[in-house]
């Protein structure tokens, strides 16, 4: 049996090596197949989504990655036209959709949420971002855009810049390049490091330094992951004004950087990197909004074929 089947996506932490080569090369697999070859992968199988917050790619790409390999989606995008409105609970809402549905999806603003509707859904849930914790299909996407882009993810030096106390997408491509031999720099406002409690899990998987300067290493980086500063999280919006605009990545910056090193975003952006980037070789964040579509087509896949694809 194929060892995703029916596995909730939870955490990446859940994840070793290994098993993220096996969803890279799905991946692949799912990009070299033809149309109609993918539409058989999950034929008549039904994913739902319940997004508790908004979302752009995450939904989308769930959406589209489950048509592309044949099966329909169908979900609550808006809560506020659903029946938690009237009063429902999470726990009531997961039950009634996976009656509905074959897998799954949830995006919720608080930690534990996953993990919650996973022990009460008949189906498996993936985690499309809990609270500040984890986005767990996220960092599998930058980890394979990562490797198809610069060919390997051991030996590469990875800064990541910006909000790394509220940015869940940090956290799980932390835990997730635990499994490489990579040379991590972290770059932040000091208010914004990351949180203390998961300091010591971190270091359990990998070492870093940390700076709030963000030309300390730009020369020698091969992967700058740069994060939007998370308004919506911050619990004083005063606290927000004091580190807006931190840092800007533009073609000044991109100047001092290795030729060939890769600038990536889980996006939304804001200012975080200017346009007149996004011509450039180096600017590869649509490219990993792409991939996105592929690696949960390949998750997809995985989790609702019992014998793989
Ligand atoms: N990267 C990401 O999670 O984007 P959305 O919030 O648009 O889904």
């Amino acid at each position: 049996m194929n060892e995703f089947y029916q596995k909730d996506i939870i955490s990446i932490k859940d994840f070793n090596k290994d098993q993220l080569e096996k969803i890279f090369t799905s991946t692949d697999k799912i990009i070299q197949l033809n149309p109609t070859e993918r539409r058989e992968i999950s034929k008549g199988k039904t994913m739902a989504y319940l997004f508790y917050e908004p979302s752009t790619r995450t939904r989308l790409s769930f959406d589209s990655a489950m048509a592309s390999i044949g099966g329909n989606s169908l979900g609550i995008a808006d809560i506020s036209s659903s029946s938690t409105q009237k009063g429902e609970s999470l726990a009531d809402t997961v039950k009634i959709m996976s009656i509905y549905s074959d897998a799954l999806v949830l995006r919720h603003p608080l930690d534990g949420s996953s993990r919650f509707a996973a022990e009460v859904s008949s189906k498996p849930v993936i985690n499309a971002g809990s609270g500040t914790e984890e986005h767990p299909t996220q960092a599998i996407q930058d980890l394979y855009t990562i490797r198809k882009e610069k060919k390997k993810i051991d030996g590469l030096k990875i800064g990541i810049v910006g909000d790394l106390k509220y940015g869940r997408t940090v956290y799980s491509l932390l835990y997730g390049l635990g499994n490489y031999d990579v040379d991590v720099h972290l770059i932040s406002p000091e208010s914004l490091r990351i949180r203390s409690d998961s300091v010591y899990e971190i270091k359990k998987r990998l070492s870093f330094t940390e700076s709030t300067d963000i030309e300390e290493h730009i020369d020698d980086l091969d992967v700058l992951y740069v994060t939007r500063i998370q308004k919506e999280r911050f619990p004083d919006e005063e606290e927000y004004l004091k580190v807006k605009g931190s840092y800007v990545v533009g073609l000044d910056l991109l100047q001092k950087m290795k030729d060939n090193a890769i600038i990536l975003h889980p996006l939304p952006r804001l200012d975080e990197i200017s346009t007149d980037v996004d011509g450039t070789k180096n600017a590869k964040y649509f490219q990993q909004a792409e991939y996105g579509k592929y690696t949960r087509a390949a998750l997809l896949g995985l989790t609702l074929n019992e014998d793989g694809f």
